[in-house]
């Protein structure tokens, strides 16, 4: 049987006639955003073909639920490319989230800062990326189906949902900036000169995930629109050494915020 048919089948049976139209991957101690939403939750482990997500400060599991009137996918905790797997097989539920209906997705993820000019506990909407991971998630056979051989990438990061963050933010008088974010595959954060590269080339902020699933939600034609907190200053920024348990905590106390611009962004969604 198709691979995806598997996969759609087996949610079809535990959400009924549930349509989804907005899906948010929720990156590194970001999960707040769930609390108090109940919903029909689903591990990933349960799903055929979906990887199962084995990093700390992610739940793994699909909640469907209703958010500001929007039928939501959220997705707790996603699949990264360090962790062994193709990026094909890491952006698969993007591919299922877009055969479900849903035509939005947001992306969350936790950052490095390049330069001293963001603060710890910033929001940064991502304008656009640089992708250092080396490997693009459509490389493969095309399946003309699903979307081109050569996406264009002008308006991966959508200009209207854009303008309606930073719409969202002023009246919810919150500071946000538009910054570059660039991906490495991690595991291990960067060296001081490598940062130092990377502010030459552009970028504002540094992480291991959300470019391949942007890659592929934009070839998928969703309107996508991303997110990075600021946890720490890159390697080499600040004084600071890093580790995983940091970034998570530095992660919650913005992810309040975030989740206001974004609640209140479902609401004016079309
Ligand atoms: N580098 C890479 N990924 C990250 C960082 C960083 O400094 N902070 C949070 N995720």
């Amino acid at each position: 049987m198709d691979k995806y048919k598997e996969t759609l089948d087996y949610i079809y049976s535990r959400t009924g006639d549930f349509k989804p139209e907005v899906a948010i991957i929720l990156g590194s101690g970001l999960g707040c955003f769930c609390d108090g939403i109940d919903g029909i939750t689903i591990k990933y482990s349960e799903i055929p073909h979906f990887l199962n997500a084995g990093i700390k400060g992610h739940k793994g599991e699909l909640l469907f639920c209703t958010i500001e009137g929007k039928k939501t996918i959220v997705m707790q905790g996603r699949f990264h490319f360090y962790e062994g797997n193709k990026l094909s097989e890491t952006t698969y539920p993007i591919k299922i989230f877009k055969k479900l209906g849903v035509k939005y997705l947001f992306i969350t993820n936790a950052a490095g800062a390049t330069s001293l000019e963001y603060n710890i506990g910033d929001i940064m909407l991502i304008s656009d990326h640089i992708n250092f991971m080396g490997t693009n998630p459509l490389i493969g056979k095309n399946d003309d189906t699903l979307g081109e051989r050569f996406p264009d990438m002008s308006n991966c990061y959508d200009k209207d949902l854009r303008k309606l963050a930073l719409a969202s933010a002023k009246e919810l008088n919150i500071d946000i900036r538009e910054g570059v974010y660039l991906a490495t595959t991690g595991p291990s954060y960067e060296t001081a000169a490598e940062i130092r590269m990377f502010k030459l080339l552009g970028a504002n902020a540094v992480g291991m995930s959300t470019v391949p699933e942007a890659i592929v939600a934009n070839y998928l034609k969703m309107n996508v629109i991303a997110f990075s907190t600021i946890t720490n200053h890159a390697t080499g920024v600040s004084n600071n050494t890093l580790s995983h348990e940091e970034v998570l905590k530095a992660g919650k106390v913005t992810a309040q915020k975030l989740n206001l611009i974004i609640k209140k962004m479902f609401k004016k969604l079309k």
